[in-house]
């Protein structure tokens, strides 16, 4: 069953949940999304294929699979055709606590050679939000480098960030994996910044998260600042953005490369 209630999520409020969730710039320096970028997700209480609005916070059997990716206003990424293919990631900021995430980043999953899905008579859209186009890979293509593995933080490990992204891919890459360039089999401690300059990768053009709360270690974990204190994935579901300030926590980390 879809969802009957899924609606569009602006670029903006992309942008404004990465920095209300701290994620921005505590994890990831910059998030300037040129397109709104999905991942459903089976939603527990009935079924149905539920959209991810970012900052949602999902069980550990809701995270268990994405059943699809989508993506609006595609046109308004840089350097996009119909040939473009896209990599996309999932990874745990708050790996393997988020009082103390000696792990971050842990990578969940990359996997390249994404296209725009089509059938005969054009673009296939969402099954979830009819505005959206949905993402997927032909087998022949699908060499994920790092294969799914299910979200599953430990108990009493606070709430864990985890964050998809996606990028478009370098030509190269349409026909090598990403091991032709010496990328890193381990899978945490992932630095991104690095990871992006050894790919050739531009920005994410767009990118999303949910949340999984375990329970204790001070909620929010030691790990995020003071600025970010009583944010709640409940709060960042509701409608209601609000950012908070996070200057001291740029100024603490510096100038750092954009995500
Ligand atoms: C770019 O995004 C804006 C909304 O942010 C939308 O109105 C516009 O149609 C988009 N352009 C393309 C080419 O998708
Ligand atoms: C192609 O996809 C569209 C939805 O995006 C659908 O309405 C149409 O039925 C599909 N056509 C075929 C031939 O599968
Ligand atoms: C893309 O698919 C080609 C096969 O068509 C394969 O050689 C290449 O490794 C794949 N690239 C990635 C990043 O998965
Ligand atoms: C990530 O790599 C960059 C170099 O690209 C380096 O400056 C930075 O210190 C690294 N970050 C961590 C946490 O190791
Ligand atoms: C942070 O949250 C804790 C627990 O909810 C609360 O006791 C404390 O007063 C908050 N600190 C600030 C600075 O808001």
């Amino acid at each position: 069953m879809a969802d009957d209630n899924a609606v569009s999520v602006s670029t903006l409020d992309f942008k404004n949940r990465f920095q209300s969730s701290g994620i921005v710039p505590e994890v990831i320096a910059a998030l300037d999304p040129s397109v709104s970028f999905y991942a459903g997700f089976r939603a527990a209480s009935d079924g149905h294929s539920e959209l991810l609005v970012p900052g949602v916070s999902l069980t550990i059997s809701e995270a268990s699979l994405p059943i699809e990716f989508s993506v609006e206003n595609l046109g308004n990424a840089t350097g996009v055709t119909a040939q473009t293919r896209y990599l996309i990631y999932l990874l745990d900021a708050d790996a393997p606590a988020r009082d103390n995430p000696t792990a971050r980043n842990l990578r969940h999953y990359l996997a390249g050679n994404y296209t725009l899905a089509s059938n005969t008579s054009g673009v296939v859209a969402s099954d979830i939000l009819r505005t959206a186009q949905r993402l997927t890979v032909s087998p022949n293509r699908f060499f994920p480098f790092t294969p799914f593995t299910a979200p599953n933080p430990q108990p009493n490990t606070g709430v864990h960030r985890f964050i998809y992204a996606l990028y478009t891919q370098p030509s190269r890459f349409d026909n090598a994996g990403f091991q032709s360039v010496g990328m890193d089999p381990n899978t945490a401690n992932w630095n991104l910044s690095a990871w992006r300059t050894q790919l050739g990768l531009g920005p994410a053009i767009g990118a999303t998260f949910f949340t999984i709360d375990t329970g204790a270690n001070g909620g929010q974990g030691a790990s995020s600042n003071g600025a970010v204190n009583g944010t709640s994935a409940a709060q960042t579901t509701s409608a209601s953005l609000f950012t908070t300030g996070l200057t001291a926590a740029a100024a603490l980390l510096g100038v750092m490369t954009i995500f």
